[in-house]
């Protein structure tokens, strides 16, 4: 169910009200990342993940979508985003985390701006995201990984490790064996000669960079069109991570919706946020979708009220 907020509410409303079950209505926002954010009230999120625009300077052209990206000056781009940091922080719970997305050409910039906002004791994790699909490199190693910081608001933050787990793939130090009819994986310290055991069918919690999780081709089913789309099963990693089911997440720079999508899908809450209609309209109807396919399948998501 949609809830058409008025024209002018959008950009007049000095506060975005939530209310505190987790049937409140979730809000998909077309305008500023900064102006929205700052009307966010103190605490309200569980956990933050963006994906802001950096790069080429030009304009990025999807599948019959396009918007403009900041120009490659890595400086300019800390200052506009760092005000968006920094409602990022407010906003978020004393458990919250924020997860920011970058490439190799800003990530170094943006990480000193987090740590002198957040406090290197509250960087959790650089995550490596690593894919193999693009182009190749004739003058050095493909670049074939983006970077997602992740820092918490307080010392406290929630983590999931049991919501996360992968199989455990067998290393060759690693031998298979039964223990009570289940696999269990085993591995003897050459030093100590000690036997570690570990439950084949548990998995394991990822380590800080992902190699199993491809970036969207194509021609994959998941795709919008929308430019720079990120994969749902990277953002379920994330959210399922540090969030569960009532928890409200926001993405101040949703695009394809991924964040949204992904959210509906997990049960969390969510406010997103992007400067183009297009992208407004477009995560909309895939929310839609997504929105009908869970109501036939008896868990209807809560209305969605759309500030354009
Ligand atoms: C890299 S894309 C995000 C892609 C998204 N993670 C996905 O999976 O589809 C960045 C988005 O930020 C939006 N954007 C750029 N500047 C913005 C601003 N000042 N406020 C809100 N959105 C903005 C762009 O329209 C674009 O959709």
């Amino acid at each position: 169910m949609e809830i058409e907020a008025p024209d002018d509410v959008g950009r007049h409303a000095d506060r975005l009200v939530f209310g505190d079950n987790d049937r409140a209505p979730d809000q998909l926002i077309c305008g500023d990342a900064l102006e929205v954010a700052a009307r966010v009230p103190d605490g309200a999120l569980d956990a933050i993940y963006i994906d802001p625009p950096f790069g080429t300077g030009i304009v990025r052209q999807g599948r019959g979508h396009r918007y403009a990206d900041r120009a490659d000056d890595p400086d300019a781009f800390v200052a506009w985003l760092s005000p968006v940091l920094e409602h990022s922080r407010r906003t978020l719970a004393e458990h919250g985390s924020l997860f920011v997305h970058l490439d190799y050409r800003a990530v170094h910039y943006v990480k000193v701006a987090l740590d002198r906002l957040f406090g290197r004791a509250r960087f959790v994790n650089e995550i490596v995201w690593c894919y193999a699909v693009g182009g190749k490199s004739r003058r050095g190693f493909g670049r074939k990984h983006d970077t997602i910081l992740w820092y918490a608001k307080g010392d406290d933050w929630a983590f999931y490790p049991d919501a996360v787990r992968v199989p455990r793939r067998g290393g060759s130090h690693m031998r298979v064996v039964t223990d009570g009819g289940a696999a269990v994986q085993e591995k003897t310290d050459k030093k100590t000669g000690r036997v570690y055991r570990y439950p084949v069918a548990a998995g394991k919690v990822p380590e800080d960079w992902w190699a199993d999780i491809e970036t969207l081709n194509h021609s994959d089913k998941e795709r919008t069109g929308w430019p720079s789309q990120k994969p749902g099963r990277l953002i379920e990693r994330i959210l399922r991570a540090v969030t569960e089911p009532g928890d409200r997440v926001a993405d101040w720079f949703a695009g394809s919706g991924t964040t949204a999508a992904v959210a509906q899908r997990l049960a969390r809450g969510f406010v997103a946020v992007d400067r183009e209609r297009a992208a407004i309209g477009l995560v909309r109807a895939r929310l839609a979708a997504q929105g009908r396919a869970l109501a036939k399948a008896g868990a209807a998501p809560p209305a969605i009220v759309i500030w354009r």
